[in-house]
């Protein structure tokens, strides 16, 4: 089988394809054939050795997202079976209830080697089925994009529909966490460079679109379009946002801190201590989570937003073009025919 390694993290050059013998489960493994699998900024961080953690362990099998079909099973696996459809969970290791210490050290394609292969093994607790209606190609995009704007918008304070959403930029987490709070009845307001990519978040269901290069005190309008300001925020910018997204956060409400996209600003708490907002750190979410939001996603028969499939040959490519950030959503590669 064929794979992609990262010996030393200088670059999307060092994605390097070799080649090896196709493994076997053992006791409560599955061996999956990835059919697709999915690009998030964390992968170019990993790849240009700026991750959070510093450089990953060398020749690291990179990328958190993929799906494909269980080709084999080992003795004692009880969750799935030969030719079931699957996606593994980012962390393989949390299953549900708040994140425990041992969970961010078994996150593919970081702390452990990822997807970007033709087979892979997994523990069976680590798999969720896939939605029926959904190609190999659409449901890689779920593991971690998809389920951290879930967790944003589900997994803190309760919110009703009418409530408002601020989303930040049109990257992956930005466009499910439109989709979903548009399934949820909640009324959005996206940011992005560009006013083609606002017209397409428009057509996609937010209500308003604001262009942050354009109108650099963005928040000012986010608090007037939604008398007061909104009820939850996004927050995948970081340093160079987060201030701008507690004024434009209403009394109470909830900023999902997710992003490191910016780095400087100077941030005060005395604001998100006058409006009794909470700020809750998240970090992708739980199988549990998976499961549920792909029941929701089932239910209304939701389509991942995907900008570009390259193939699995080109996958420095599909790197590159989320470097540009030109995309809108998700960023695919194809594994096998
Ligand atoms: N904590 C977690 O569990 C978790 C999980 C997933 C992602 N993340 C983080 O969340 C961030 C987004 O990830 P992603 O995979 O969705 O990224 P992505 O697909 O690469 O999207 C990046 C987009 O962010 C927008 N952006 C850049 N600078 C911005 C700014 N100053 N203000 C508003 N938007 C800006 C741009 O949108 P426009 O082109 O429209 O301007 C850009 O296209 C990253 O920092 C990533 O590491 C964290």
């Amino acid at each position: 089988m064929r794979l992609y390694k990262i010996p030393h993290a200088s670059g999307i050059d060092s994605l390097t394809m070799v080649e090896a013998e196709t493994p076997h489960p053992a006791r409560g493994q599955v061996l999956v054939r990835m059919r697709a699998a999915s690009l998030n900024y964390r992968d170019l961080m990993i790849v240009q050795g700026r991750a959070a953690r510093g450089a990953p362990a060398a020749d690291l099998v990179p990328l958190s997202d993929g799906a494909g079909e269980v080709v084999a099973v080992g003795p004692d696996v009880t969750r799935v079976k030969p030719g079931d459809r699957v996606a593994a969970a980012f962390m393989q290791s949390w299953i549900g209830g708040p994140i425990g210490p041992e969970d961010a050290p078994s996150s593919l394609g970081g702390a452990i080697d990822g997807v970007l292969a033709e087979y892979k093994l997994f523990d069976h607790t680590g798999l969720v089925h896939i939605p029926d209606h959904l190609s190999f190609e659409q449901a890689a995009t779920l593991p971690c994009a998809a389920v951290t704007a879930w967790n944003a918008l589900f997994g803190g304070q309760p919110m009703l529909p009418g409530d408002s959403v601020l989303v930040l930029g049109t990257g992956g987490v930005s466009v499910f966490a439109l989709q979903f709070a548009v399934a949820a009845g909640f009324t959005v307001v996206a940011t992005s460079s560009s006013d083609a990519k606002l017209d397409t978040m428009r057509r996609l269901g937010a209500t308003h679109g604001i262009n942050y290069r354009t109108e650099p005190e963005w928040q000012d309008r986010v608090v007037a379009l939604t008398g007061g300001g909104v009820a939850r925020v996004v927050e995948v910018g970081g340093p160079g946002t987060l201030g701008r997204s507690i004024a434009a956060a209403r009394q109470g409400g909830e900023i999902g801190l997710i992003g490191v996209l910016t780095t400087g600003g100077d941030i005060s708490p005395v604001t998100a201590m006058r409006k009794g907002l909470i700020l809750r750190g998240i970090y992708v979410g739980s199988r549990q989570m998976f499961e549920a939001m792909n029941r929701a996603i089932s239910t209304h028969k939701l389509e991942p937003v995907i900008d570009r499939v390259f193939p699995f040959e080109q996958a420095a490519d599909a790197y590159r073009h989320l470097e540009s950030q030109k995309h809108l959503g998700k960023i695919v590669i194809r594994i096998g025919d």
